[in-house]
Formats: C-alpha cells, sequence, structure tokens
C-alpha cells in the first residue's frame, strides 16, 4: 500500500471556485423544484494538500462532450491536490473498466474512484477492492448491489430528477395539444443515466395524449444519435418530440432532421440532457428548445471527498450536485461564462 498516515487538520487547503452546478458540495437530499432562471450556487470547494497519495481513477471512455469536460475537472483538480492520478479510458467496456480496477489494487493505491459504465456487475471486483482496504468513491453514475459496503459514497447528479425536469417543460410545453408522437434517444443501454433519465421523464408525462413511439440506445454519442433519428423519421413520419438523454444524441438528432428536410426546434421539438457548450449554443440558436443541466465538474468535490475519507473522516453516503435547466433566453445569457 502507498497509504501514508495525514490527519486532517494538517491538510493544506486551495480554494477553488467551481464554475456553474457542480461547485458546491451539495445536499444529499435534492430538491425537486428545478432552479430555472437562476444560476445553480458556485462556493468554493477546498482542494486538499493529497501529494502523499495515489488515486485511481477509471473513467468511461469519451463518448460526449460531457464525459470530456468531466475527464478534465478530475485532472486538473487532480493536478490542484497535487496527487497522483492513475487515469484510464474503458472505452465503453466494462471489461475495461473492471481490469482498471483490478490493476489499481495490485499497485497499491490508496484510494479508487470511478464512474461506472453500467450499473451491474461490480460486486466483485469491488469486494477485491474492500478486502484490500481500498476505498472506493463512485463518481456520476450509481451501481446497483446487494452487497454493503462497497463503497464511501457517491457523488453525482440525481438523474431521475433530470428526467423529471425535462417531463415538466414537455407537459407545459404541450399544454394544449391533443396528441404528441415522442421519440426517445436513450443512453448506453444499463447504465445509471439511461435507466433513471427514462423512469423520471414517465413518471410525470403521463397524460395519455403522450405515445412514446419509438425509444432506442444511441450510445450516447453524437453519431448514435443521428444514427437512430435517421431510422425513427424514416419509420414514422409524424413526430411532434425528441427527447434525447444527452446533448450529443440530441445535436445528431438535429443532423438528420436537418437532412430530412425539416427544422429542427420548430417542426419537432428537441429536449435534452447535460447543457455542454454546443447543446447550449444549439438552444442558444432555436434547434434544441430545452436542456436540463447535468454538471460534468466533479473533480473538486471529488478531491474533497477523497482527502476527508483518507483523513478516516465520516463523508456522506451520497452526495447530490446541485443543477439547473435553461430556457433558450437563459442560454443566451449562460454561453459567455460557461466553462464546458
Ligand atoms: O453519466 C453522465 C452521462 O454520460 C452524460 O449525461 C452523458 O453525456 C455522458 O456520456
Amino acid at each position: 500500500m502507498l497509504k501514508k498516515t495525514v490527519m486532517a487538520s494538517a491538510f493544506a487547503l486551495t480554494l477553488v471556485t467551481a464554475g456553474t452546478a457542480g461547485g458546491a458540495l451539495a445536499s444529499t437530499t435534492p430538491d425537486d423544484s428545478a432552479p430555472a432562471g437562476s444560476d445553480a450556487a458556485a462556493a468554493p470547494i477546498e482542494i486538499p494538500d493529497l501529494s502523499d497519495y495515489t488515486i485511481g481513477f477509471a473513467q468511461v471512455g469519451a463518448e460526449s462532450g460531457w464525459r470530456t469536460a468531466n475527464t478534465q475537472s478530475i485532472q486538473d483538480a487532480a493536478e490542484t491536490a497535487g496527487v497522483e492520478l492513475l487515469f484510464t479510458d474503458a472505452q465503453g467496456r466494462q471489461e475495461a473498466q473492471v481490469e482498471s480496477i483490478r490493476g489499481f489494487i495490485e499497485q497499491g493505491v490508496d484510494l479508487i474512484a470511478f464512474s461506472p459504465i453500467v450499473e451491474t456487475g461490480w460486486d466483485a471486483v469491488l469486494i477485491e477492492a474492500r478486502d484490500a482496504g481500498i476505498p472506493v468513491i463512485l463518481t456520476d453514475r450509481a451501481i446497483d448491489s446487494e452487497e454493503e459496503g462497497l463503497y464511501e459514497t457517491f457523488l453525482g447528479s440525481d438523474f431521475v430528477r433530470e428526467g423529471e425536469w425535462a417531463g415538466d417543460w414537455v407537459n407545459e410545453h404541450f399544454a394544449d395539444a391533443d396528441h404528441v408522437n415522442v421519440v426517445e434517444l436513450q443512453g448506453t443501454t444499463g447504465s445509471a443515466p439511461a435507466l433513471d433519465r427514462a423512469e423520471g421523464f414517465r413518471t410525470v408525462v403521463t397524460d395519455e395524449k403522450f405515445e412514446i413511439i419509438a425509444s432506442q440506445t444511441g450510445e450516447f454519442t453524437r453519431e448514435g444519435g443521428k444514427r437512430v433519428m435517421e431510422a425513427f423519421l424514416q419509420a414514422h413520419p409524424e413526430i411532434d418530440l425528441v427527447y434525447a438523454h444527452n446533448d450529443d444524441m440530441g445535436l445528431g438528432a438535429i443532423e438528420a432532421i436537418e437532412a430530412a428536410g425539416l427544422v429542427p426546434g420548430e417542426d419537432i421539438v428537441i429536449v435534452t440532457v447535460d447543457a455542454v457548450h454546443d447543446g447550449m449554443q444549439a438552444l442558444a440558436d432555436g434547434k434544441i428548445n430545452f436542456i436540463v443541466e447535468c454538471s460534468p465538474l466533479l473533480g473538486p468535490q471529488l478531491m474533497d471527498l477523497a482527502g476527508r475519507v483518507l483523513a478516516g473522516e465520516e463523508v456522506p453516503e451520497r452526495v447530490v450536485t446541485e443543477e439547473r435547466t435553461f430556457t433558450q433566453d437563459e442560454a443566451i445569457e449562460a454561453l459567455p461564462d460557461r466553462q464546458y
């Protein structure tokens, strides 16, 4: 083990002001109402000096603008903390992520953090980490397991709430409609955000006038969103709404819609999740109609939690990032200062 004993009080702290949403070490009990129109709190995060430690981080891949921003945030925060970061990219393959975690255990890192590609299938490797005495922090995505004590804390968004916020806007936007044909571009099959965003949306979009005529995974990628949307457009001549589980798939859908001679945002309403720069630009341009934010800026909070765990402090089991929603006007206002 590389672990060294450092008391919490011995940590030198670096203050980092995290940007829009995700900056604050937020509540463990999410508020259900979207703070639309107001910037979520951007409280400074105290990044501890972790220069005596090694952290292994197993990333999902580089499937989206969100993921790229998330990787950057983690690497930047690790540099500020002075921690040795062993970073791996599983390129969307769970087996590769499991192998990375095994590698971190063999190398005797002090702490392992990862964003689980899918929800299930982690018990064996996380039990190995626990047996080796290496604490684990989940970031961004949850796991589904009956086993207790596999990780210290889970830092990330409330994906169900994101789906509900998308659905709330849809209900309001189509309040006077008689019938709405909905197509859904789902995220990676079996992943927490795909499962939860589908669930949250369906929890609030309950009026029988809404018909989900097609739902398929676009793997959270722009190419996937485009390919699936092309197929949807061929199979269904009347599509009123695209609900895309992330901006990248929504941006791919825009390409398919334009190629079909239709006007995105007008002929077909588009609602997405993430609020990365390209998505926000499309919202500002009127090609996307509404975006629910999912903050990738988890790095400072991750280092803060890692410091506490390594100091033997109790940390909350769940840390939910602060997020908001964006209309077109709000996107235009927010774009100049957007960090990702
Ligand atoms: O887990 C977060 C999701 O993963 C983001 O919404 C999506 O863009 C990313 O690929």
